[in-house]
């Protein structure tokens, strides 16, 4: 295994601290669970929060894909992926079939997607940019690895808001042409995603009406046939 171990300084109120992205581990799980249980609070469905078993399987079966963020030595964020084959035509599925729930027991070592299972920060960190950089840490994966593209479908947690008003399509063509903001979906185009679509009972989730934005970032570099 390839380890990935990036350190750096985030900013803080003006002042940097240093931070840490790697390889998550066993040691790792009770930290990366309690940080779950403080991302995705109720209405979330509380069986959704990683178990051990989805943890072992994530550093098992696929341990690059599982990074993990520290400030000052302490865990503050997570991120993960499992390698499938997407054929772009065919871009319907549910997160639980893609991830194999979370389990990630379909993780194909040859694909060539680097599909996010999961993303989150804990809540009082938020807003230092440690989602972009964690981000950023799984675009390296993909170039190292020579994959095609991250693709992931991210929540639209904004959407039961306005969801009487308009269409999910509605929504994310208002959050692209900034007149709307939210939470998931602003935060993933910033980090460089390109929305392909929204896709229907992606995930149970009230917040989002159970509706995901398929977004993709693709390795930019390709191979060129010279003649
Ligand atoms: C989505 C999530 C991972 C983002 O994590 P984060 O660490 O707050 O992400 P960042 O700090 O990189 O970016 C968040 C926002 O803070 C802003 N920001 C970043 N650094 C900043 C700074 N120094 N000062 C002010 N704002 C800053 C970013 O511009 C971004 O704004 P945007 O939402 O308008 O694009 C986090 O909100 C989360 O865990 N949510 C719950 C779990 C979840 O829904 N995960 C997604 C599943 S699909």
């Amino acid at each position: 295994m390839t380890v990935y171990r990036r350190k750096f300084y985030v900013f803080n109120q003006g002042r940097p601290v240093p931070a840490l992205i790697r390889n998550y581990e066993q040691r790792d799980f009770p930290d990366l669970i309690r940080i779950q249980q403080e991302c995705f609070p109720p209405p979330f469905l509380s069986e959704l929060w990683w178990n051990t078993k989805q943890l072992h399987n994530h550093v098992t079966l696929f341990p690059e894909g599982a990074l993990c963020i520290e400030i000052n030595g302490e865990i503050m964020g997570s991120m993960t992926g499992v390698l499938v084959d997407f054929d772009p035509k065919h871009p319907d599925h549910t997160w639980e079939d893609i991830t194999d729930s979370g389990y990630i027991s379909n993780h194909n070592p040859n694909g060539k997607t680097l599909y996010v299972v999961d993303i989150s920060v804990r809540p009082s960190y938020r807003k230092l940019g440690l989602g972009q950089w964690l981000m950023l840490a799984m675009y390296d994966v993909v170039v190292y690895r020579r994959l095609d593209r991250l693709l992931g479908g991210g929540r639209i947690p904004g959407y039961h808001k306005k969801a009487k008003e308009m269409t999910p399509e509605q929504y994310l063509e208002a959050v692209i042409k900034g007149e709307l903001k939210d939470p998931v979906l602003s935060f993933l185009l910033r980090c460089g995603r390109i929305p392909i679509g929204i896709v229907n009972n992606y995930l149970e989730d009230t917040e989002s009406s159970n509706y995901g934005a398929l977004m993709e970032w693709k390795n930019p570099f390709h191979t060129r046939i010279l003649k």
